[in-house]
């Protein structure tokens, strides 16, 4: 298995996208933050705007969305075709049943959950999903430093998920950059979200080489 970067267009030109989403080709996915001002005080994408983007890439959109009330929102995001949508734990309502819809639409379906959140509870339920999400920053932005603290429910979940052999993949998203991705690796993360690491590079495909070659070490190395 090859580790995957999926670049944050959020620290993408928002005038320019067709053309940032070039410099990022090499990437695995491509981590688009929805946020509606609610869940997060920042506002940024909405359908129309995701499924346009997908118009401009080949490559698949790994959603992010941190709104209020997912249930009644994250099938319309399915809907514009997305390969993965992420909804957090903190805000639906019936985490499984919107997990299960978003699978029948065709998408897969990722659970996130906040710094301040304990994972246990949302283990149990890893058999409904495709990928989870343990934040390592408070999301809203972009360009914050990683939480340590965060990294013991990375392991957790790695112990679970390779204990009853699950298919689910093990993202952070928040403070992840070429010093610290060997490291998050080892603890089990497979899949890595970096927005300001990869946009403030001048050669950001060899800087996604470089955060998937270091990712690929760790990974090897698991604890
Ligand atoms: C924060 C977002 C992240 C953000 C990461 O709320 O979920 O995806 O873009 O940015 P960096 O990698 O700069 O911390
Ligand atoms: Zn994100």
């Amino acid at each position: 298995m090859s580790a995957r970067i999926n670049p944050s267009i959020l620290s993408a030109d928002f005038v320019n996208f067709e053309a940032e989403l070039a410099t990022i080709a090499a990437a695995d996915l491509i981590h688009v933050d929805v946020m509606d001002n609610h869940f997060v005080p920042n506002l940024t994408f909405g359908q129309q705007m995701v499924a346009r983007l997908q118009q401009v890439t080949p490559l698949p959109l790994d959603l992010h969305l941190m709104i209020e009330n997912p249930d009644r929102w994250a099938p319309d995001f399915a809907e514009t075709g997305a390969f993965s949508v992420t909804f957090h734990a903190e805000a639906a309502d019936d985490a499984v049943g919107l997990a299960r819809r978003l699978r029948a639409i065709g998408a897969r379906a990722g659970i996130a959950v906040k710094p301040g959140t304990a994972i246990d509870p949302y283990l149990e339920l890893l058999p409904e999903f495709d990928q989870l999400l343990v934040m390592t920053v408070e999301p809203g932005f972009g360009g914050q430093a990683l939480i340590e603290d965060t990294l013991t429910k990375v392991s957790k979940a790695r112990r679970r998920i390779d204990a009853e052999k699950l298919d689910v993949w093990l993202q952070v998203d928040g403070g992840i950059d070429e010093n610290n991705i060997e490291r998050v690796a080892r603890l089990g993360a497979d899949t890595f979200v970096a927005g300001s690491a990869v946009f403030k590079a001048t050669d950001r495909a060899a800087q996604i080489e470089l955060l998937r070659n270091k990712a690929n070490l760790g990974c090897q190395h698991r604890h």
